[in-house]
């Protein structure tokens, strides 16, 4: 293992310089003028599977963005298979001008939370090309130094993780053999901190629903049919606001009713982890916090449901006034779920909410655009134990467990589709703006985590 170590540690700077490669290709998935992008990135991804050594390395086409496939399986039938799961998709960049560099020309800047180290920003930095990255160049190392891996190895990467994964799932059917795997590796959360590596054994689900509604036939002067007509604004805003209550519960009749409770440990192992109200205020800059009573902020994040509004619109949105009463009003709501919720079942229970408590003075429309099962893994795997020990020996601190807010809908096929029990060993950084403007990666948490990944890829061989 040692050369295995000294060969990543003297490759640091053409690793750095081949990440900045893959993520100058702008490979938004959720835009169409990016499909030719995806390509691009698709076919990069090849190369460099190729020249790490990999075999079978192709281009897996889906209805949608492609998939890449590679593997090295000549470990041996004893020794167990990891599947590893990143996606090449990145999200959109708007708003484009609060970013200090531009997206997809990559900056390394100096960390502002860890003096003398660096960071690199760009669209996908961690979100995931950086980190799906890490694990190719563990087996590179690997295969390089010693002509082997000691465990089978195979990979997948998806361009379509970002609007929900929607050809995944019918290529893994149909692949099932060649996917076929002992235990899944994800590299597509945060650490608990900086400094505090973490293994993430809970992922939030998630309902996505858009909410249309029309009013009047054609945007009107608000003063000549003000008062007579419903403004589908204001009806959206009420209805919006009755969506949840006083407390901070959904108001979906139904909502709760497959909740898993938090187990008395559980929330003793919440609040050992000693997130405060204050650590979340400062980070966020805001005098108060909110969400759903008798919850810590900690609790709410990951292991209780939600309901918020990710987009509205609806009238005059330009510059100074315009007086007017819109025809039309569209809110874009997502419901993060936990364990038992089910996704087509809160839809459901969402669309016959909103049907029954909108006036009959407008037309509304109800649409799914995505969702995803919430997912857990038991801790006491023998996979999960094993990405204990390789981030322990990584970054020689204490490895912590977390549950998360985000969603990998996937994660939970692949315990369905494949059988196979997925580890969630991340190398993010709470602060890392994923989503958002000046998206970037901790670069010693990339450096540190490839050698994790080289150690994890030991300890599976038990
Ligand atoms: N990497 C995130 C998931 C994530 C974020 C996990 C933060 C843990 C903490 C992933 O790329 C993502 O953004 N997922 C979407 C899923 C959706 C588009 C179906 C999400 O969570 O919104
Ligand atoms: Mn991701
Ligand atoms: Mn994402």
């Amino acid at each position: 293992m040692d050369k295995v170590l000294d060969y990543i540690r003297s490759h640091h700077d053409a690793y750095l310089a081949e990440l900045v490669d893959l993520l100058k290709i702008p490979s938004i998935s959720s835009e169409k003028e990016h499909k030719n992008d995806m390509k691009t990135a698709a076919k990069h991804l090849v190369g460099r599977m190729k020249k790490a050594g990999l075999k079978g390395v192709k281009v897996m086409a889906t209805g949608g963005h492609p998939a890449v496939y590679g593997e090295w399986c000549k470990a041996g039938k004893d020794k167990p298979t990891v599947l590893v799961y990143g996606h090449y998709d990145v999200q959109p960049v708007d708003p484009l001008n609060l970013w200090k560099t531009p997206p997809f020309e990559p900056d390394v800047r100096p960390s502002n939370k860890v003096k003398g180290t660096r960071d690199l920003y760009a669209r996908g930095a961690a979100d995931d090309k950086g980190q799906l990255f890490i694990h190719l160049l563990a087996v590179e190392a690997h295969l390089k130094v010693n002509g082997k891996l000691p465990v089978n190895v195979k990979f997948i990467f998806e361009g379509e993780e970002e609007i929900g994964s929607p050809n995944l799932v019918p290529l893994m059917k149909k692949h099932r053999t060649l996917l076929k795997t002992d235990s899944v590796v994800v590299s597509d959360t945060p650490m608990f901190d900086y400094g505090k590596p973490s293994i993430c054994y809970g992922l939030r689900g998630l309902a996505f629903m858009e909410l249309r509604i029309t009013g009047p036939n054609s945007d009107m002067h608000s003063g000549t049919f003000g008062g007579i007509v419903a403004n589908p604004i204001n009806v959206l805003c009420d209805m919006v606001a009755r969506l949840t209550d006083a407390r901070g519960r959904v108001a979906i009749p139904g909502f709760y009713d497959d909740v898993v409770k938090l187990t008395a440990a559980e929330r003793k192992a919440y609040a050992a982890l000693k997130v405060t109200d204050t650590s979340f205020k400062r980070q966020l800059d805001v005098r108060e916090l909110a969400g759903e009573k008798g919850y810590t902020a900690a609790e709410r994040q990951s292991a209780r449901p939600t309901l918020d509004v990710n987009g509205i619109s609806g009238g005059y949105e330009g510059k100074g006034a315009k007086t007017v009463i819109a025809s039309k009003a569209m809110a874009k709501i997502s419901m993060r779920l936990v364990p038992n919720q089910d996704p087509k079942k809160i839809a459901r229970l969402f669309t016959r909410h909103v049907k029954k408590i909108a006036p009959r003075s407008v037309r509304i429309e109800v649409l799914d655009l995505h969702g995803g099962d919430p997912a857990i893994t038991p801790l006491d795997n023998p996979a999960t134990q094993a990405a204990m020990r390789a981030l322990k020996t990584a970054f020689g601190k204490k490895v912590l467990t977390t549950r998360e807010g985000g969603s990998i809908p996937i994660v939970a096929d692949f315990q369905k589709i494949l059988g196979a029990p997925t580890v969630l060993m991340g190398f993010g950084v709470p602060d890392e703006n994923l989503h958002a403007p000046n998206e970037k990666l901790h670069l010693p948490n990339f450096y540190t985590g490839i050698e994790a990944s080289a150690h994890y890829f030991t300890e599976l061989a038990g």
